[in-house]
């Protein structure tokens, strides 16, 4: 009996159908690679921390594109996006609780990446007092340029924050670029700015043993962060110490016995919160324990023909919800509804707050102008002046009106309403006026809001 032997065609095709298998799960598996582990052939040789990011372009040509759309994005959302509206138009309550300060002269809201360089040089905040540029330090560039990490690199930040915005200003003219955020070469995310290496080292945390995920946030954490000019040489620092929620940092403001100016004729010693969208949102926020990333939402995977690659057109997420929620929400109607709501919310929260704090202002100013009032009172009124006026602005001045945690964002207002009621009622007390009591006094002024 001969032996069954396959022909020689059925042993071809079975290799086939095995070669064609494997192909195709291959395929799959580097499609669901992220893209930069995809091997590449570098166009042009990068060097270490190169400002000029058209350079890196030339390798990276999605990413440059997407990246230079931050310079001409215009679109506004109800609450955010990417023109410069000025905050002080929209709501004249914060001339008054910044009178005194900068603030109180020029509050725009944030543009795209590539204007930073632009803005921060524009800014009549720092040109209040054009015969003293030397006040003016180098260190409001921190944020601003992809030329500062080789400068920091060649001088140290100390010596960066020492010279005036004039000086270190001739050897900047980059705005935010590829060095801000990669390392030329690995392209992995890196820390870049000294300030936030020195800030997760004080809470004993090393981000090179970070995984890729947690440096989608980490890396948005070199800028987007509350911070301060530490002492005489205005050394750029993060007040994270204690750690990143809101009790440590006022504790940490507290225990240093830092101000950024005191409230004109009230003398309470103020605060300016900065921009801490990475302390409230890794404030345990819903999406920050569920993994998600900034990237995820502000860089969401794009294609374009056949590349796929994270958008560099960083903006609010509203004006692609499809993009930016729609890779885990099915549906992204439903979550924009959701941010419009609780955006709303918070907003309308916020106001009360500020109403609270003008009248505390109002009856501390009253009390602070008579000479028998009761020293201690007053005092204690101030103190809690300045932490209930910290809480609104950490709110106020972070970007996302609630939305990166809506929950403890209406939690900090809420004690912050509570705490500017209670300055006024011992502002009241400490001259035993009663009159002192009065609500809504926003609503009643006319005074002229008193600048620097
Ligand atoms: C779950 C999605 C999501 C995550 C995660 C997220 N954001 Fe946002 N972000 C938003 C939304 C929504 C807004 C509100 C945009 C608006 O009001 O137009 C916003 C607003 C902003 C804005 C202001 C944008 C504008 O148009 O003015 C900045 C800046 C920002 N986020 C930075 C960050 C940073 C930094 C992180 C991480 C620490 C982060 N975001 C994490 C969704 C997200
Ligand atoms: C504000 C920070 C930031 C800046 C500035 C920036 N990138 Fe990125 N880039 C990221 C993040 C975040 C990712 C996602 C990385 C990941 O998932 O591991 C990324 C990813 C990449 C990748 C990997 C592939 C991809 O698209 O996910 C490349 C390549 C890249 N960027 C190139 C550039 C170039 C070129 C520039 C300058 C024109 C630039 N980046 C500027 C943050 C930045
Ligand atoms: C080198 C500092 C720096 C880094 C790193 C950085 N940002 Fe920014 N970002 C800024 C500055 C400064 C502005 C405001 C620029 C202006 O108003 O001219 C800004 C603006 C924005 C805006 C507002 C854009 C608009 O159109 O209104 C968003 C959103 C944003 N950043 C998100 C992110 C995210 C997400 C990351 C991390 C992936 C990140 N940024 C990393 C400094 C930085
Ligand atoms: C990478 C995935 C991811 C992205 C991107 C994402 N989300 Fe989410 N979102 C989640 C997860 C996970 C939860 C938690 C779901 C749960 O616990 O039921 C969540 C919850 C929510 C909730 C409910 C929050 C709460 O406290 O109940 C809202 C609203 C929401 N997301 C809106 C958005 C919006 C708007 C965007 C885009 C700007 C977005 N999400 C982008 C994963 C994501």
């Amino acid at each position: 009996m001969k032996k069954y032997m396959p022909s020689m065609p059925l042993i071809l095709v079975g290799v086939i159908v095995v070669l064609a298998a494997t192909l195709v799960g291959v395929l799959i598996f580097i499609r669901n690679q992220p893209p930069q582990q995809r091997a590449f052939e570098p166009l042009v040789e990068i060097k270490a921390m190169e400002p000029d990011s058209s350079l890196w372009g030339e390798n990276f040509p999605n990413q440059w594109s997407t990246h230079q759309k931050t310079g001409t994005n215009n679109v506004d959302t109800t609450y955010g996006g990417s023109s410069a509206f000025s905050w002080l138009e929209r709501d004249p309550r914060q001339v008054i609780l910044f009178a005194g300060y900068s603030f109180s002269v020029e509050y725009n809201d944030d543009r795209g990446h590539m204007n930073a360089l632009e803005d921060v040089r524009n800014t009549e905040r720092l040109n209040l007092n054009p015969d003293d540029p030397a006040r003016t330090p180098g260190t409001c560039y921190s944020c601003k340029s992809s030329n500062n990490p080789a400068l920091w690199d060649e001088m140290g930040m100390a010596e960066f924050d020492k010279m005036s915005f004039m000086e270190i200003g001739a050897r900047i003219e980059e705005p935010i670029g590829c060095a801000n955020c990669h390392e030329a070469g690995t392209m992995r995310l890196i820390v870049t700015n000294p300030a936030l290496d020195e800030a997760l080292k004080a809470q004993g945390r090393d981000w090179t043993t970070f995984t890729r995920q947690e440096m989608r946030t980490v890396v948005c954490a070199n800028c987007h962060v509350e911070y301060y000019f530490k002492g005489d040489g205005k050394y750029l620092t993060f007040p994270w110490a204690k750690g990143t929620n809101i009790d440590q940092i006022i504790a940490y403001y507290d225990e240093y016995d830092f101000k950024d100016w005191e409230y004109p004729e009230a003398g309470t010693p103020m605060l300016k919160a900065q921009h801490p969208d990475y302390e409230l949102f890794t404030a345990d926020s819903t999406h920050f324990k569920a993994g998600v990333s900034c990237s995820d939402c502000h860089m969401p995977y794009v294609s374009e023909g056949a590349a796929k690659f994270s958008s560099h057109d960083i903006h609010s997420p509203l004006l692609n919800p499809e993009q930016a929620c729609g890779q885990c929400h099915t549906d992204s109607e439903y979550a924009v509804r959701r941010v419009n709501l609780i955006q709303e919310q918070v907003a309308t929260t916020k106001q009360n707050t500020e109403d609270a704090l003008i009248d505390a202002i109002n009856a501390i100013k009253a009390a602070a102008a008579d000479p028998n009032a009761d020293a201690e009172l007053l005092d204690q009124a101030r103190s809690l002046h300045r932490k209930a006026q910290f809480m609104w602005d950490f709110v106020s001045a972070e970007n996302s009106t609630g939305f990166h945690n809506p929950e403890y964002a209406l939690k900090i207002l809420a004690e912050s309403t509570n705490l500017a009621r209670q300055a006024q009622m011992l502002a009241a007390q400490s001259v035993n006026d009663a009159s002192l009591l009065k609500m809504g006094t926003y609503y009643q002024t006319s005074e002229a809001p008193t600048t620097p």
